[in-house]
């Protein structure tokens, strides 16, 4: 399988497991990540997904000899077939990347779809892309320039040459950054953080924060008010200032 989807209680575990070719995405692995990601959208039992990879790389981007071809003759297809989460599909749902090694090309786009990133201290992260006469394009070029100083976007989209999990942990690319040994461990004890929170908040804080850094302040409030007044509506919100005032831990119903 060219993926592994493995449920740990709330928590989905989705594996990139092609490690052969470092989990670079041919059309078979593109059209498996896709399917697991709806999967995990559509699971109510789940509330946050862990993206890792299998062997010692995280992902090397798209497959060169088996999926760049294809771009070339029609760069709409392979999101039509198979959307992700680096275009096409929304997710608001939390994921983590567990970035178990290197992260190039459509690898760190990936990472950089994820919301919270923890690294192994040996994992890279590059674009190599312009090294292949192209630029990234799976968000590359836009969520890098959200995610850290345009300096460092700058570096690594126009020379191609990756940066390490320290400077990544450096220039805010990263959450943490852990020995190989630890990275799972590390990766679930974040995502059991997660589901301690209502999950209803937790996904509007995600859509909130994803959809208003594309507006202007006054649209992100409003956005920020419309999403809060749903909340207010909810079970788990009179669950979580009940359990508060009666000084116990809340549970949450994603209700
Ligand atoms: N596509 C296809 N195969 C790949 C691959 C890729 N992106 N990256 C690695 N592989 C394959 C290698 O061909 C090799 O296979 P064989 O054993 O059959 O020769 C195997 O994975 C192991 O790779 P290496 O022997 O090269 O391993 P290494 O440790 O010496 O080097 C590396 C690791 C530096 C990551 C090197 O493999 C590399 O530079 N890979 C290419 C990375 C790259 O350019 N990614 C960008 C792709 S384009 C893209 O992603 C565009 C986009 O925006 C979506």
């Amino acid at each position: 399988m060219p993926v592994d989807f493995i449920k740990e209680d709330k928590t989905a575990v989705i594996t990139l497991n092609r490690p052969e070719a470092l989990n670079a995405f041919d059309p078979e692995l593109s059209g498996a990540f896709s399917e697991a990601l709806v999967n995990f959208m559509n699971d109510d039992s789940l509330w946050v997904g862990i993206i890792t990879g299998a062997g010692n790389a995280f992902s090397a981007g798209a497959d060169i000899a088996a999926l760049l071809p294809a771009i070339k003759k029609n760069s709409d297809e392979q999101f039509k077939k198979a959307p992700n989460i680096m275009r096409g599909l929304s997710i608001w749902k939390p994921l983590i990347a567990a970035v178990n090694g290197a992260a190039l090309g459509g690898g760190l786009e990936l990472v950089l779809a994820c919301d919270l990133r923890i690294a192994t201290e040996n994992a890279m992260f590059g674009f190599p892309e312009v090294t292949l006469g192209l630029v990234p394009g799976w968000g590359g070029t836009q969520r890098i320039t959200r995610a850290v100083p345009s300096a460092i976007a700058a570096e690594l989209l126009f020379l191609g040459r990756p940066i390490s999990a320290a400077r990544a942990l450096q220039t805010g690319l990263v959450n943490r950054v852990v020995p190989r040994s630890d990275l799972m461990t590390a990766a679930k004890s974040m995502a059991a953080g997660l589901c301690r929170c209502a999950p209803l908040a937790v996904r509007v804080a995600k859509q909130a924060m994803v959809q208003g850094l594309d507006m202007p302040l006054e649209k992100g409030l409003d956005l920020e008010k419309s999403l809060n007044d749903y909340l207010v509506t909810t079970e788990d919100f009179n669950e979580g200032c009940a359990a508060h005032l009666e000084k116990r831990k809340p549970t949450f119903k994603e209700r």
